[in-house]
């Protein structure tokens, strides 16, 4: 049995937890392998809708396990609040939801780092969710965090107070910022027993001793692979590899136990935060996608930035990723335009070219668009890929000859249902 990957294509914000909340159901297992809670991943469905942060969107189907895995960073208060929406929802989490021993710890002074680091910036900000996700991982891989299975240690306060000073010290680098640490910390304490309520497990034995007994696995992405930290936009990325190579460091599997790499694309696109956005429009129709796509974060409710698809940033992330099937979500977002453009190539100094330049954020990217004809109605209803509208037909034909995947579900909608599966 192989692990199916899920994840992102672009600057996050795909629609992956609705596409991972739908496909649940086929797999026994759904885990997270990177990110915390900047993610912010929406599901819709029976009338209801829920935003996931660091719990895996299997979590609303009855059968499936759910593994935080051991590449995630935990924040104890935002798991606690999820936890409470899942109870109020009278969704039974305690024998399905399952935390790897090694995933990190975020500590209220890591977001408090992240924070003074941020307005230090200026006006060169990354656009950090400020949810301590950069800081913690620099712990992580300074050998100075704390993790989930240490919490049952004796020594844990004493640690925690250690790397506490530690952070203290740091910041008095930085001008000082509005942050009531005594007050977070206390929900921080208090939070730490909901965790450690939770089935904690040796993450990398429990998922290769489910693969031996042929469970399958799907393991869900955080961000977008233009975040990543080795491949994205750096520095205007996040912290972790957020590509298919983390799946392997993130949940401890061997890179050929990968099976099918899912990547999603929106139709058009987005990014939150600072950072280079090629197709980025500043006019009448970015505005008009924010409005119809409803593009604001779903972590931070910041208005997202918009633009029309960017073909050659597609063939880079396929690339990277290893993709194999492509999910394009979001389409119906397109439903009132003309004209629908894609970008196909950049004019970097007058030269034409394919590829993003190493140092894309200091250059000026020009991109060079097609365009094709939209359809101009709606696709309520439509479950069957021969119903869709010629010219919506001719635009997904249009990006897999152009990616050279193929576009294996259609996204018309944010609700579960609302899906073409081909
Ligand atoms: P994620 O972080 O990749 O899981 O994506 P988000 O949840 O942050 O953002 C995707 C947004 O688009 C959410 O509000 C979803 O409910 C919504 N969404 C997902 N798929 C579709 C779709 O096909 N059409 C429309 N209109 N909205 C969608
Ligand atoms: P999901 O999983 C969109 C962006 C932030 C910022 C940069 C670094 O919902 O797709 P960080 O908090 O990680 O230090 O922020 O990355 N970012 C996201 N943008 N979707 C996300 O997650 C994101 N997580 C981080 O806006 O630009
Ligand atoms: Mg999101």
């Amino acid at each position: 049995m192989a692990i199916d990957v899920i994840l992102g294509l672009q600057w996050g914000d795909e629609g992956k937890g609705k596409i991972v909340d739908y496909l649940a159901s086929d797999y026994d297992i759904v885990a997270r392998f990177q990110g915390g809670p900047n993610a912010g991943h929406t599901l819709k469905f029976d009338g209801k809708k829920f935003v996931l942060h660091t719990i895996p969107s299997g979590i609303f189907r009855t059968e499936q396990k759910n593994l935080i895995g051991n590449g995630v960073v935990i924040d104890p208060i935002t798991l606690s609040k999820e936890l409470d929406k899942l109870r109020g929802a009278g969704v039974s989490f305690k024998d399905r939801l399952l935390v790897s021993k090694k995933a990190h710890l975020i500590l209220p002074t890591h977001r408090l780092l992240d924070a003074a680091s941020e307005n230090a910036k200026g006006k060169a900000k990354i656009g950090s969710t400020l949810k301590g996700i950069g800081p913690t991982y620099m712990d992580k891989t300074g050998r100075n965090g704390l993790r989930a299975g240490d919490i049952a240690r004796t020594n844990f306060m004493e640690r925690y107070l250690a790397l506490k000073e530690k952070h203290l010290s740091l910041l008095e680098i930085y001008p000082p910022v509005d942050f009531d640490l005594e007050a977070e910390e206390a929900r921080w304490m208090e939070c730490l027993n909901e965790l450690r309520a939770l089935q904690m497990v040796e993450g990398e034995y429990y998922i290769n001793e489910a693969l031996k007994s042929g469970k399958k696995i799907l393991a869900e992405g955080a961000q977008g692979s233009m975040l990543d930290i080795d491949y994205g936009t750096y520095p205007f990325v996040t912290s972790s590899n957020t590509i298919s190579a983390g799946v392997c460091t993130g949940l401890g599997v061997a890179p050929s136990q990968i099976g099918e790499v899912i990547g999603i694309t929106k139709a058009y696109c987005t990014r939150v935060g600072s950072g280079p956005f090629p197709t980025e429009l500043h006019d009448e129709t970015g505005e008009r996608l924010r409005a119809e796509g409803g593009e604001f974060g779903a972590t931070t409710g910041r208005p997202r930035r918009c633009g029309w698809i960017d073909l050659p940033q597609l063939r880079y992330t396929i690339m990277v990723n290893g993709v194999t099937q492509l999910v394009m979500t979001k389409i119906d977002v397109l439903n009132v335009f003309e004209e629908i453009s894609a970008a196909v190539a950049y004019k970097i100094d007058g030269m034409e070219t394919q590829a993003l330049p190493y140092d894309i954020c200091d250059q000026e990217l020009e991109p060079i668009f097609e365009s094709k004809k939209g359809w101009k109605v709606t696709l309520d209803g439509i479950k069957d890929f021969d119903a869709l509208p010629e010219a919506a037909k001719d635009y997904i034909a249009y990006i897999e000859q152009q990616l050279n995947v193929r576009i294996s579900m259609v996204s018309t909608g944010p609700e579960r249902e609302k899906l073409i599966v081909r």
